[in-house]
């Protein structure tokens, strides 16, 4: 614990000199400025308060194996200490790089066999933006540039991968989307789907990117990219009808398929891969976040095989690249995640013991709650629609509002979930105890009834 002197002395600095991601600077400082995390244990973080919280999003969907395991740390100290940095620009490797690579390309979905490293999501959706357009070049289809994303699809906040996502809120920050960037609807069954059954819905979210196609023609459609499940938009859990349809779509137009494994990858969804649960056929895989638990930076863009053997037989130099692609102590971390995971059993835990336990244990909690509109999860990733009309799903006025003091409650009751739009979403660690999880649900029902309580219907 830090002293409170010195948290308040930390307090006035950052509001003073850190301009924080996603943060509105007035409000936060009139606020008193950010709650200071000291410490971290399994899905536990301690405030400078001394306080303790429950981190139900583990931290921003990325701490899988949860905080504070030594393995990682370990690995991170000995590969710091034997070659603290080398790079792969000039025909040179390291043995975390050449190890990871190979691990990936065996964790994969078969034919995703070569990765290109970088640091972040948003740089390797970069990545693959610039990799996409080459390929087409190099396959005399110069034509074939504009992608087709999802609006409420969240790909990194880059030009290109600002771009590639549909958050309008984003868009109106810097001019974006850059031209050659197009989005269609999201299969947000929740909102859009009520009146037909899911598996048309699917199939109806689905046919949106044929049409898309068919407009622009599909001699000028580069690739369609998508999250397994989208994260940040708010959880939005497609039909299972919804990724075969878009398989079928991809290939029928020759237009690539990138799915978007940033938040899915890693065991969240019960599978290594979101693209192994919903069958997906991609030709590029974004991984990041829990590719180290987020203990490091580090993200990879896997290469399926038809673009992988262009790019290296006939692309030449490819011009691209950062100065701590395959950084070896991140790699190093990485393969020491993986193994955790390994050793754990931890996708499988998800898949069949953790996952559907908490969702039992928040249905029993919130299923009869009057605001409660709907409660959705695979694996351990979900959402909680916050509803006026249990029936009809009619919304309070205010968009985002009620979502915002949901989450407002569950900070100040020391449970992390976050508020997008009038959801409450989740996303804990894999690691999370049966008691924990109970836990998880008492405090979204306090939450919850809070909520109630001042919007006048408890
Ligand atoms: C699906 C998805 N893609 C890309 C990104 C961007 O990753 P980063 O923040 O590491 O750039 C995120 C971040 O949340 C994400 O959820």
């Amino acid at each position: 614990m830090i002293d409170a002197l010195s948290a308040a002395t930390l307090k006035q600095l950052s509001t003073r000199h850190h301009l924080y991601p996603f943060t509105d600077y007035k409000e936060l400082a009139a606020a008193g400025g950010p709650r200071i995390i000291t410490h971290a244990e399994g899905v536990w973080l301690t405030d400078s308060d001394g306080q303790k919280i429950l981190d139900g999003m583990a931290g921003l969907w990325c701490v899988n194996v949860g905080y504070g395991r030594k393995e990682l740390a370990e690995a991170a100290y000995r590969q710091l200490l034997d070659l603290s940095f080398y790079h792969g620009f000039f025909k040179t490797t390291t043995e975390p790089a050449a190890l990871l690579s190979a691990k990936l390309a065996e964790l994969c979905p078969p034919g995703l066999d070569r990765v290109f490293f970088a640091n972040s999501g948003s740089e390797a959706n970069d990545t693959i933006v610039r990799m996409v357009r080459h390929y087409w070049n190099l396959r005399g289809k110069p034509s074939k540039k504009t992608f087709i994303s999802r609006q409420h699809g969240y790909h990194g906040t880059t030009m290109a991968s600002t771009s590639l996502g549909g958050m309008s809120a984003m868009h109106g920050q810097g001019d974006l989307p850059l031209p050659g960037f197009v989005h269609v609807m999201a299969p947000y069954g929740f909102e859009a789907g009520r009146d037909m059954d899911a598996e048309s819905f699917g199939r109806l979210a689905a046919r949106a990117v044929e049409e898309k196609i068919l407009e622009l023609g599909p001699e000028n459609v580069a690739a369609f990219i998508g999250e397994p499940i989208q994260g940040a938009g708010g959880v939005i859990i497609p039909p299972e009808s919804y990724w075969p349809e878009i398989n079928r779509i991809c290939k029928q137009h020759d237009v690539l398929l990138i799915a978007d494994e940033v938040i899915c990858g890693f065991g969240r969804l019960g599978h290594w891969f979101g693209s192994q649960r919903y069958g997906i056929e991609p030709d590029f895989m974004t991984l990041a976040k829990g590719i180290t638990s987020g203990y490091l930076p580090l993200s990879a863009v896997m290469v399926g095989d038809r673009v992988a053997e262009t790019l290296i037989e006939e692309g030449g130099e490819f011009y691209h690249g950062f100065t701590y692609s395959g950084h070896p102590v991140p790699c190093a971390v990485a393969l020491a995640n993986i193994a955790v995971m390994e050793q754990e059993g931890l996708v499988a835990r998800v898949r069949d013991d953790i996952g559907p336990y908490l969702r039992a244990r928040l249905d029993e909690a919130l299923a009869d709650h009057p605001i409660v509109g709907e409660i959705r999860s695979e694996g351990l990733i979900g959402a909680i629609e916050i509803v006026k009309d249990k029936r009809t799903g009619e919304r309070f006025p205010g968009k985002g509002k009620v979502g915002l003091m949901a989450r407002d409650h569950c900070f100040r009751n020391n449970v992390i979930m976050r508020g997008i739009r009038d959801s409450l979403v989740f996303a804990p660690a894999l690691t999370l105890s049966h008691a924990e999880a109970d836990e998880m649900a008492r405090l979204a029902r306090l939450a919850l009834d809070l909520t109630a309580k001042d919007l006048g219907i408890l």
